[in-house]
């Protein structure tokens, strides 16, 4: 038996004194071009004690693994219960938005926070939500810590991206939002305030109140990178966002097709209006490659953004073919950084590019 399949034998779950193999709590444990990523099932275990569990597990492993290759994920099929152990210790409170106008506020830094990042496209439906998560993973995997604020008031989609639809956020003792935890992330989403089927009226005006306290009224300590997954276009929760804080770096999305092409200069001459710096542009379905035939298919053209890119003088960060696996892993809950992140593939590599070149020019 390999040995650290040996090792994660004996990890215990403090809250039963049970090994979490008794309890049949381990989803996947295999080693990846030497990277060890390990799940499992954390029903019923609150943040607290899944920290010590995740202590124990590095612990266990110290010394006989490379720690800087070990992923630990962890999945729920019952997500409500997740804070139901905590009550026992912490007795947290149920988070709930004010909902009302944004102030019209002095820039303020975002306490625990050192860079912001913001992701925006011109247009809707060009997978902005699917590349903030993939990013975030990929900027983690760097050995970053992160965040994701999905200030998508109309469609939030993080939760369902990070397999935590129906998890609710506690506040703190300070009156703090804690932000929830899935897959090593930090995130906070309209969407874990909203029932998924209840239409949302609140207007314009009000959204900036609400990411106001997205930025403000959560504890966010711990996290280098804040990363903001903006609702399409050029609105208000743009404009409130940097009325309020300092937005370190802007990443535009956009496909490859003309229309799209000219949505996206006009989100990206926004950031630039607004003193926003650009970090850069990604082409999103750029190509298709077709798994029956092994073929790449330009479907929208390709290559547009790249000349964008260069026309505007904005780093071009890469491109992202349409993929299966993408749309698949966005579906499951389990973003496609964390199964497929030491794979060899294009859209991995502009991911890593993405946090690569973010790394490089925000220097932390
Ligand atoms: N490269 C890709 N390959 C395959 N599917 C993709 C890719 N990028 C995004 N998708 C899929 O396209 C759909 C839209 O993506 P996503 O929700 O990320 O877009 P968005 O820009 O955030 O949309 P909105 O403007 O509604 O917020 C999702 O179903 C997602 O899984
Ligand atoms: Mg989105």
């Amino acid at each position: 038996m390999i040995q650290w399949k040996e090792i994660l034998a004996h990890v215990i779950n403090p809250s039963t004194g049970k090994t979490l193999l008794e309890e049949n709590r381990w989803t996947k444990a295999e080693e990846i071009e030497g990277v060890l990523h390990i799940q499992y099932r954390r029903d019923g275990i609150n943040p607290l004690q899944k920290r010590d569990i995740e202590k124990s597990i590095l612990n266990a492993l110290d010394g006989k693994y490379n720690l800087e290759n070990v992923r630990v994920y962890t999945i729920s099929d019952r997500s409500a219960d997740v804070y139901s152990n905590l009550k026992k210790v912490a007795e947290p409170e149920a988070a709930n938005l004010k909902v009302g106008h944004a102030p019209v506020g002095n820039k303020r830094a975002v306490p625990g926070i050192k860079k912001i990042i913001a992701v925006g496209s011109g247009k809707g439906g060009v997978g902005k939500s699917t590349f903030s998560v993939n990013l975030a993973i990929s900027l983690m995997q760097q050995g970053k810590k992160v965040g994701l604020i999905d200030a998508d008031i109309y469609g939030p989609s993080v939760p369902k991206l990070l397999g935590a639809v129906g998890q609710k956020p506690y506040s703190n003792d300070e009156k703090k939002i804690i932000p929830l935890q899935a897959h090593g992330l930090s995130f906070m989403s309209f969407g874990l305030f909203i029932d998924e089927q209840s239409p949302v009226i609140w207007r314009g005006p009000m959204l900036g109140g609400v990411l106001n306290q997205f930025l403000f009224d959560v504890d966010w300590s711990g996290v280098d990178y804040l990363i903001i997954d903006l609702p399409p276009g050029t609105g208000d929760v743009q404009l409130s966002m940097v009325q309020n804080t300092h937005v370190d770096a802007a990443i535009v999305i956009c496909t490859p097709q003309d229309l799209a092409l000219l949505d996206a200069v006009k989100g990206l001459e926004m950031f630039r209006k607004l003193g926003v710096p650009v970090a850069g542009m990604v082409e999103n379905m750029s190509t298709f490659i077709c798994d029956g035939c092994g073929k790449e298919h330009e479907l929208f053209g390709h290559g547009g953004v790249k000349k964008t890119c260069e026309k505007l003088d904005v780093p071009y960060l890469g491109s992202i073919p349409l993929e299966m696996d993408l749309r698949v892993s966005s579906d499951s809950g389990t973003p496609f950084m964390t199964t497929f992140g030491s794979v060899n593939r294009p859209s991995v590599k502009a991911y890593e590019k993405s946090a690569h070149n973010l790394i490089e020019t925000l220097g932390l």
